[in-house]
C-alpha cells in the first residue's frame, strides 16, 4: 500500500493532484502537509476532505521535527513535493522567504526521506514538481528541453533551480530515488487571483482595469491544470527513476492576446457589448527582469509515457471562467485577507486612476 506524502495540497495544483489521487487511488493513503499561506485553502479541497484514503495535516515544510515525524509517524512511502511560494511578483518584493519555503522545506524533506528510508530505498519515490521558469527566457525561437541548461532570472526561478539541484544532488550523494518535471504556466479552477488569467477575470467581472505589464509581448506557454495533474500521475507511475520530464501543452500565447481572448469570452458570458471588457486593458510598469518567452518541448512525457493535454487554451478559458462566475464565494474569500493590501502595494499606478 502506498502512503503518499503531497505538500502543498491545499494550493492550486496541489489541490487537483490531491483530489486526482484520493479519487483514483482507494487503496492508497493521501496524507497531505500545508502550513495555509494566503495560497492555500482547504475549500478547494471540500468535496474530498471525508474521504477514507484522505488526511490534511496543518504544517510547515521547514519544520524539521514535524516533517521527520510525519515520515515516521504515517509510515510515508513516496512524496510528491509541490508546496512552495509561488509568485515571480512577491519573490522580488520578498526573496527570502522564497528562499526559506522552496530551498530549505524542500532540504528539509529530502532529509527526512533520506533517513527514513535509507535502510532500503526500493519502493520509494522522492517526485519533486518544478516549473518551466529555470531554464531562464526564450527569445522568439526554440523550446526548453530536460536538458537545457539552467539559467534562472527571478528569485522565484533562482529558488526552485536551487531546490532542483539539491533534489537531483540527494539522488546523487546518498541514491534517494528521485522523479521530477518542470511546467509551464498553469490556468484554470482554484487559482489564486494574484495570477495573470484569474487576476483578469476578476477584474472584468468588477469592471477594473486590467493591468498589462510593459507592452504585453511576453509569451507564456498555457497549460489546464487537470492536465497538469494527469501528466504527474503519469510520472509517478510510469516515469523512470532519476530522470526530469517537461510538461507543457505547445500553447503559447503573447500576454496581450490572451488579454483579449478573456475579455472576448467574458463578454459573451456576461452580456456585455462586444469589445466592451477589452476597454479595461491598461499598460502598466514593466515587471523588474521580465522573462521574454517561456515554451516547453513536452516530446519526452508524450512520447515515453504517452501523456497529452486534453483541452486547448479556448476551451480550458471557457470552463475557467465559469468555474470563476459561479464560485463567487470562493473568490470573495480568498480575496478578503492579504489580497487587498498586496493589491495594492503591486498595482500603485492603477490606485491612482
Ligand atoms: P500555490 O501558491 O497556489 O500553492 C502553494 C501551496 O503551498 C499553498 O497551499 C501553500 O499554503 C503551500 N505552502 C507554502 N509554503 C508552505 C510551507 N512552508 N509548508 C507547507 N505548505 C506550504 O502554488 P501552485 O501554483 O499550486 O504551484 C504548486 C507547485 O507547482 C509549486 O512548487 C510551483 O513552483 C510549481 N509550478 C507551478 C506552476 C504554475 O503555473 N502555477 C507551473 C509550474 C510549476
Ligand atoms: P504570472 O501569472 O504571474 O506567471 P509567470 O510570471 O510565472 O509566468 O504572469 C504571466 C504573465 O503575465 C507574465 O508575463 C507577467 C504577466 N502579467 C501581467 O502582464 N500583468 C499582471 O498583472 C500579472 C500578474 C502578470
Amino acid at each position: 500500500m502506498r502512503r503518499i506524502l503531497i505538500t502543498g495540497g491545499a494550493g492550486f495544483i496541489g489541490s487537483h493532484v490531491v483530489r486526482l489521487f484520493v479519487k483514483k487511488y482507494l487503496d492508497f493513503k493521501i496524507i497531505n502537509l500545508d502550513v495555509l499561506t494566503y495560497a492555500g485553502n482547504l475549500e478547494n479541497l471540500q468535496d474530498i476532505e471525508g474521504m477514507d484514503n484522505y488526511k490534511f495535516i496543518k504544517g510547515d515544510i521547514c519544520d524539521e521535527q514535524l516533517v521527520n515525524r510525519i515520515f515516521k509517524e504515517e509510515e510515508i512511502t513516496d512524496v510528491i513535493h509541490l508546496a512552495a511560494e509561488s509568485h515571480v511578483d512577491r519573490s522580488i518584493k520578498n526573496p527570502m522567504r522564497f528562499v526559506k519555503t522552496n530551498i530549505f522545506g524542500t532540504v528539509a524533506l529530502l532529509n527526512a526521506a533520506v533517513s527514513t528510508w535509507k535502510d532500503n530505498f526500493e519502493n520509494h519515490t522522492f517526485y519533486h514538481i518544478s516549473t518551466d521558469e529555470v531554464y531562464g527566457s526564450l527569445t522568439d525561437e526554440g523550446y526548453f528541453l530536460e536538458t537545457t541548461p539552467y539559467d534562472p532570472k527571478s528569485p522565484y526561478s533562482a529558488s526552485k533551480a536551487s531546490s532542483d539541484h539539491f533534489v537531483r544532488a540527494y539522488a546523487n550523494t546518498y541514491k534517494l530515488p528521485i522523479k521530477l518535471s518542470n511546467c509551464s504556466n498553469n490556468y484554470g479552477p482554484n487559482q489564486f487571483p494574484e495570477k495573470l488569467l484569474p487576476l483578469m477575470i476578476n477584474n472584468i467581472k468588477n469592471n477594473k482595469p486590467l493591468p498589462i505589464y510593459g507592452k504585453g509581448e511576453n509569451i507564456r506557454d498555457w497549460l489546464y491544470v487537470v492536465d497538469h495533474a494527469k501528466a504527474i500521475d503519469y510520472v509517478f507511475h510510469k516515469g523512470i527513476l532519476g530522470e526530469t520530464y517537461n510538461i507543457g501543452g505547445f500553447n503559447e500565447w503573447r500576454n496581450i492576446d490572451i488579454a483579449h481572448l478573456v475579455c472576448k469570452i467574458m463578454d459573451k458570458k456576461l452580456d456585455r457589448k462586444k469589445g466592451g471588457s477589452a476597454k479595461l486593458i491598461t499598460f502598466v510598469e514593466d515587471r523588474a527582469g521580465h522573462d521574454f518567452r517561456y515554451a516547453i518541448d513536452s516530446s519526452k512525457i508524450m512520447n515515453k509515457l504517452g501523456w497529452k493535454p486534453s483541452l486547448q487554451l479556448e476551451e480550458g478559458l471557457s470552463r475557467t471562467v465559469d468555474w470563476y462566475l459561479e464560485n463567487t464565494g470562493w473568490l470573495t474569500n480568498v480575496i478578503s485577507g492579504d489580497y487587498k493590501s498586496y493589491y495594492s502595494k503591486q498595482y500603485i499606478s492603477l490606485q491612482r486612476n
